[in-house]
């Protein structure tokens, strides 16, 4: 009888366990220091419904920090400089796909009034009008379309490619050349978000020349850190 029994209640036990395993959903975690983000799963984001990201602070880095002889800030306008800060946590260099995400970086924005590097890099399909120069920014090469690439598939880009602060390339040159009306382009070839007060328009994407240095550049603006984005475990 008392076997019986627990038979009976091992029974009821492990299909109690089933049932909670399938209609519960997995609780997702992400690493120390990282924030959970839900994302409407897309094509374009490979079906991506869970996102942590990190806004890493150069100014603050109490610990973590493997690379302490990096001068504040003043790094991550270098796209592999940018890349291997997020390495350091098993993440990738990311970007925000809705106005949730894209709030809560701002709020840090506006805190640090600096920017921020931000996953995208100057489509290479772009460059064949000549190099680094381009005349039109249709078709493929629309700035809402795949101007610009992201270089880690969790994100869909389309709402980050609405955010433009202004017309692409915002941080380059324009000139033309003689005996010819076109304004032709170089393209800056990575991407940051910067303070939205401070240039004053609906958007705060914009393109800069990776690898130089902001602060030898006129009118721009220095970085005070990278977004990182890893899987939920
Ligand atoms: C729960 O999931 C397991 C494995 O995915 C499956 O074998 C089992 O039939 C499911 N149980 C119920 C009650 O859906
Ligand atoms: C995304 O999910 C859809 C529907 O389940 C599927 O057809 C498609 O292959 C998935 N795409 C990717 C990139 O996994
Ligand atoms: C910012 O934009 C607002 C609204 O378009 C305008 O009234 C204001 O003058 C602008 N400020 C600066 C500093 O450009």
């Amino acid at each position: 009888m008392i076997l019986k029994l627990l038979i009976f209640c091992s029974l009821l036990f492990s299909n109690f366990a089933a049932d909670a395993s399938n209609s519960t959903e997995k609780v997702l975690h992400c690493q120390k220091g990282f924030k959970l983000y839900d994302r409407v799963p897309t094509d374009r984001n490979r079906n991506t419904s869970h996102w942590c990201m990190k806004l890493d602070l150069f100014s603050q880095s109490e610990n973590l920090y493997l690379c302490p002889q990096v001068v504040e800030h003043s790094d991550v306008y270098d796209r592999p400089t940018a890349r291997s800060v997020c390495m350091d946590y098993d993440a990738v260099i990311t970007n925000v796909e809705n106005q949730k995400e894209l709030d809560d970086v701002n709020a840090l924005i506006r805190d640090n009034n600096k920017r921020v590097a931000v996953d995208g890099v100057f489509n290479p399909k772009c460059r064949s009008f000549d190099d680094w120069k381009m005349r039109k920014f249709g078709g493929l090469c629309d700035k809402r379309k795949e101007l610009f690439i992201l270089e880690d598939d969790h994100t869909d880009p389309t709402f980050i490619f609405g955010k433009w602060a202004g017309e692409p390339p915002t941080a380059s040159d324009k000139y033309k050349e003689k005996g010819d009306d076109v304004d032709i382009y170089t393209i800056a070839e990575c991407l940051s978000l910067h303070n939205l007060a401070a240039i004053n328009t609906t958007g705060n994407l914009k393109d800069f020349l990776c690898g130089e240095e902001p602060d030898k550049q006129v009118g721009e603006v220095p970085f005070f850190g990278v977004l990182c984005g890893c899987e939920p475990e």
